[in-house]
């Protein structure tokens, strides 16, 4: 069949290198590899690239608590993050990284651009800083009672119990929850890149590239001027530093669209390709999926950017809806909160990527995993009506045909039960480039019905003992029925696919191999194409995921869509509300033991080659000098400020020799937030016998 070969460039948004893939995510990498596959497998000539968005507050922190790099923790990320794409079969063409030489040769001209054309502007604006961190604290690092209602323990951003917004700085007894520390208030000169400018190119372009569903809701922003978009972040930051701002760098939401673009240039290059060729040409289709808890960076600023910088635009923008399982956002505590690989170590990839596509349409609505139906309908349709076409014709086949499929010619009913399949094609094939996924499954299914009743009417199992080649015949027609579904499915189960297009000795599949028939050959080795799950499997996958309250705290992201709360169902963002348990009662007498004294930090240091211990020298007074090593580093990621504290000490605790050196005591220090729910801690190194929090 002829159709004209598309050049197309999709994207799916980059996940944050701070944390782990899980299958709420999936719902988006899983739809975008049906989509490509499919573009591929019509002959297109498509490109699919990704990468991890590495910047930002949070990867920071985490580096710091975790006493590495940045670049050491995005490193481990990635390779993370790719084997559990890898191993869902999500084919990007490239995965790459933000933290790249393209990405901030790109992001300073972007940033040029926007200079040049007038639309920078600066503004002080008073912020919340954390003395003791040295940092400025975005949103999500900051904690404390809402302004409007009172409810206590309230980000800064927006208020859980009463849904108002407000700024960071309106909060009660703000606490910066890295370090429970107060912050105080400190002006800040920022760089915004102003919107108002193109008002009337954005209120055009944005019902162009989306949905009704999409602008709608974005162009209820259009009745009043646009803001502006605070673009620069202070140092410290993991990030780009903006030229000509030392000590400013691009937010992270900055940096991280114009990562499409260095991934797609960073492919080109290891390609023989030119940049310009694939996202400056106009006659090339390029779609970014995202999530809709990201509407505004891609379908407001990001064409913005684009527009001021003189970039192609996106021709769409795919927004698709949060994950719930069971009918509910996905929970932690109720082991629904599942990371990609948990479900690997339990359940084959091609259950839930047939399920995804049994449920996934192209509008914003969420998308329920409702795991008793997902066993249901794996083991119903994909192994009962689709595989099970294959299965039981090859295995007669070859057990007691001797293998070798018959010709077709002249038997026209068998011919009219495959021109009937392939006829269907073109339904499937709607469905797919409108990412009606579901209804692409609902349509093969529908095929695979025709097939299982031409199974079942001609009775094979009855024949093969009167009319062997009749029921050759038979076999033959209900294998190339199944072939041809298949092909259908490729795009869905890709190594599915590839199997059994082995079955019939062939070496490549596209779209049109479905008119062709395989007839008079020798049929390959039956391999298991898919088989049925358990339920005991999906109970034990919820066991693994299944958090106590005490250890589900994970550090939110500061872009959580700050004023678009509500939108995203993923339960993030439990920092700093988490109590670990009491230990055992301890009576008087065992506590009078202790002989606790005051000291003055003299000195504090890292220890080399330890990523937990800090070594302290403290000044007694009348006992003199000791030197104590302490597991804390994690929590005082610059140890020098310390100098000059004044410390509780258990001045008679038995000297312990360890491998740095003899510790002289034990320090009391409050608990790292999000730990230690703030109690005291003993400072001894971690593992020597004597818990730490
Ligand atoms: N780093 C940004 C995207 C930058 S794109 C230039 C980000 N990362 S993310 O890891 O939080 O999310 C990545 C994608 O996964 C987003 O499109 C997001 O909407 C999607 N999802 C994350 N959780 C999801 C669900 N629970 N359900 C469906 N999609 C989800 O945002
Ligand atoms: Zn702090």
């Amino acid at each position: 069949m002829n159709r004209e070969r598309r050049k197309i460039v999709v994207t799916s948004a980059l996940p944050y290198a701070n944390g782990d893939i899980h299958i709420g995510h999936l719902v988006e990498y899983l739809q975008t590899d049906f989509w490509v596959r499919f573009q591929k497998l019509r002959g297109n000539d498509c490109v699919y690239v990704c990468a991890d968005d590495t910047h930002g507050t949070p990867v920071m922190i985490r580096a710091r608590k975790e006493g590495i790099s940045p670049e050491e923790l995005i490193a481990r990320t990635h390779a993370i993050h790719l084997k559990d794409f890898t191993d869902f079969q999500v084919a990007f063409d490239n995965y790459y990284s933000t933290n790249s030489p393209e990405n901030k040769a790109f992001s300073e001209q972007f940033f040029a651009a926007m200079e040049k054309s007038g639309g920078i502007t600066r503004r002080t604006a008073p912020q919340l800083y954390c003395e003791h961190c040295r940092m400025f604290l975005p949103d999500r690092f900051v904690k404390g009672t809402c302004p409007k209602c009172g409810a206590e323990g309230q980000y800064g951003d927006s208020c859980d119990h009463c849904g108002s917004t407000y700024a960071a700085e309106e909060l009660g007894s703000p606490k910066c929850t890295t370090c429970g520390g107060t912050p105080v208030v400190k002006d800040s000169e920022h760089l915004y890149f102003e919107l108002e400018p193109q008002h009337e190119y954005l209120e055009k372009w944005i019902p162009a590239h989306t949905t009704s569903d999409v602008s709608n809701k974005l162009l209820e922003w259009f009745r009043e001027p646009l803001r502006g978009w605070c673009i620069s972040r202070d140092a410290p930051y993991f990030g780009f530093e903006i030229p000509g701002h030392k000590g400013k760098f691009f937010y992270v939401w900055v940096d991280a669209p114009i990562g499409y673009l260095a991934s797609l240039k960073n492919w080109c290059g290891r390609n023989g390709q030119k940049f310009e060729d694939w996202w400056q040409d106009p006659k090339v289709e390029r779609y970014h999926f995202i999530g809709k808890d990201i509407i505004r960076f891609h379908c407001l600023f990001w064409p913005g950017m684009l527009h001021v910088a003189g970039f192609e635009q996106p021709d769409k923008i795919f927004v698709h809806g949060f994950l719930t399982v069971n009918g509910e956002k996905m929970s932690k505590s109720k082991g629904t909160f599942v990371n990609a690989r948990t479900y690997l170590d339990h359940l084959p990839p091609e259950a839930l990527r047939y399920y995804y596509a049994a449920k996934l349409g192209p509008t914003t609505d969420d998308m329920d995993l409702n795991l008793a139906d997902f066993v249901q309908r794996v083991n119903s349709d994909l192994v009962g009506k689709i595989t099970n076409i294959a299965s039981r014709s090859a295995q007669m086949l070859q057990k007691k045909l001797g293998g070798t499929l018959a010709t077709l010619a002249g038997h026209d009913e068998e011919l009219a039960l495959l021109k009937q399949l392939r006829d269907g094609g073109e339904a499937v094939a709607r469905h797919y480039e409108d990412r009606r996924f579901n209804q692409a499954v609902v349509e093969i299914c529908r095929l695979a019905d025709a097939a299982n009743e031409y199974f079942d009417r001609k009775e094979p199992w009855k024949t093969v003992k009167t009319d062997a080649e009749a029921t050759r015949v038979i076999l033959t027609a209900a294998l190339n029925a199944f072939r041809i579904l298949a092909i259908y499915l490729k795009p869905i189960l890709p190594v599915y696919a590839d199997k059994a297009m082995k079955l019939f000795g062939e070496s490549e599949w596209t779209w049109d191999s479905r008119d062709a028939a395989v007839e008079g050959i020798a049929l390959g080795e039956y391999e298991y194409l898919a088989s049925r799950i358990d339920s005991k499997q999906v109970e034990a996958m919820v066991a693994a995921a299944t958090v106590k309250p005490a250890d589900s705290g994970e550090v939110a992201h500061e872009s959580r869509a700050s004023k678009n709360k509500g939108e995203r169902g993923t339960g993030n963002g439990e920092l700093g509300t988490v109590v670990s348990p009491l230990k055992a009662e301890v009576a008087f007498p065992d506590f009078e033991k202790l002989d606790l004294r005051v000291g003055v930090v003299e000195s504090c240091e890292t220890v080399p080659k330890s990523s937990k211990l800090l070594k302290f020298v403290l000044d007694a007074g009348a006992l003199g000098k000791r030197t104590i090593f302490s597991g804390i580093r994690a929590a005082y990621p610059e140890p020098e400020k310390l100098v000059g504290r004044e410390v509780v000490f258990v001045a008679n605790l038995a000297p312990r020799k360890m491998s740095v050196g003899v510790s002289e005591g034990m320090i009391l220090f409050a608990g790292e937030p999000g730990k230690g729910g703030g109690a005291l801690s003993p400072s001894s190194p971690a593992g020597a016998g004597t818990e730490v929090t």
